[in-house]
């Protein structure tokens, strides 16, 4: 049978959610990933060091029993931007050495976003912080104005904030987040070492017609939104490419089954459940497996200055059926490609 052993992966952009919910979905990622980027979009945001140390807490708490207190898993908290973090709170995130980056969700671009910021300059001091702290900005890369259409945001974003904020704040280390067209591949392909970007999985397999294929498709809607073929194509390329400035971001985002099969559908993907297998069937297709490893458990870790993990994962190459739903606190969720074949397997 074929296999293909990876050093441990880590999940660059996760949401994990809380309470009940979370402990459902910890399971999948654990399975997986040594380490994940913890999303600050909770219900009531994280906003302080404190609630990001406490959100840690009930994090580890809540991971599988077979590896409570193994360290197997390791989170690495965020901070949510707001227009009222301190620079002073910069510092004191840094000193917890528990806290990796600052998450920036323009307000009202998705998800629990309405607490984050209207304009850059804005938080411009807290961004001199980060600078200085070496502490990363992770953006939500989509500009928010109703006279920009959907699929044009990402591409607006670089050219009205994206620009002028490397411009004015050179030394400001930032992750693109799941990009999802040309535009942002080139922008990140061309600019500093310190840009980098993540890429997820759906974006790398599905296009906007995923959408739209006998009837509308909530489990295919996340922010940003799919984009058209070449755009897919180009992010492919990117993830494939070797380069250290792409790396591995699930973006996974789970929402109850009524919250996503509703008039007004919630925004995000299910993929935790089989992440890795999912993008070892991408670089697989692309003929590039050699360069799954470094995606998914180098180029991030390099990135966030972390050690590479030590362990192995193995995966092999057989055909199973993704379940319909899974559990999710007292609701379920529909994961991405639900009831379709998967060809790679984790070996347990
Ligand atoms: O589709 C998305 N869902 N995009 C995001 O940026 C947020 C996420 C969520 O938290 O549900
Ligand atoms: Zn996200």
């Amino acid at each position: 049978m074929k296999t293909l052993t990876l050093t441990r992966p880590d999940d660059m952009h996760l949401h994990l959610r809380d309470g009940a919910q979370m402990r459902d979905v910890l399971a999948d990622t654990t399975r997986q990933f040594a380490r994940a980027i913890i999303m600050p979009n909770l219900k009531s945001p994280v906003v302080s060091t404190g609630q990001a140390l406490k959100y840690r807490k009930r994090i580890i708490e809540s991971l599988p029993e077979h590896i409570q207190g193994k360290g197997d898993f390791k989170p690495l908290m965020t901070l949510y931007l707001t227009e009222t973090t301190s620079a002073e709170e910069i510092r004191q995130a840094k000193q917890s050495g528990l806290i990796h980056a600052v998450k920036y969700y323009p307000a009202g671009a998705t998800t629990n976003s309405e607490s984050g910021v209207t304009a850059l300059d804005k938080v411009y001091p807290v961004l001199e912080a980060m600078a200085k702290q070496n502490l990363p900005l992770l953006v939500h890369g989509e500009v928010t104005s109703s006279d920009v259409d959907i699929f044009d945001r990402e591409a607006v974003f670089i050219e009205r904030q994206l620009c002028p904020l490397m411009e004015d704040i050179p030394e400001l280390r930032i992750v693109f987040e799941h990009i999802t067209t040309k535009d942002a591949v080139d922008f990140v392909n061309e600019g500093p070492g310190g840009l980098a970007a993540t890429i997820t999985p759906q974006h790398l397999l599905l296009n906007r017609n995923a959408l739209f294929i006998g009837g509308i498709r909530p489990h295919h809607f996340c922010m940003p939104v799919l984009k058209a073929e070449a755009h897919r194509c180009a992010v492919v390329d990117a993830a494939i490419s070797g380069s250290p400035k792409f790396f591995l971001g699930t973006d996974s985002a789970p929402h109850a089954r009524e919250a996503k099969e509703s008039a007004c559908g919630c925004a995000g993907i299910y993929s935790a459940h089989n992440a890795i297998e999912l993008y070892a069937e991408i670089f697989e297709k692309s003929a590039c497996l050699d360069k799954l490893e470094a995606f998914a458990s180098h180029h991030g870790a390099d990135f966030y200055g972390l050690p590479r993990n030590e362990g192995t994962i193995t995966l092999e190459k057989k055909s199973w059926q993704i379940p319909e739903t899974l559990a999710f606190g007292e609701s379920i969720i529909i994961p991405f490609r639900a009831g379709e074949h998967c060809q790679w397997k984790i070996k347990q």
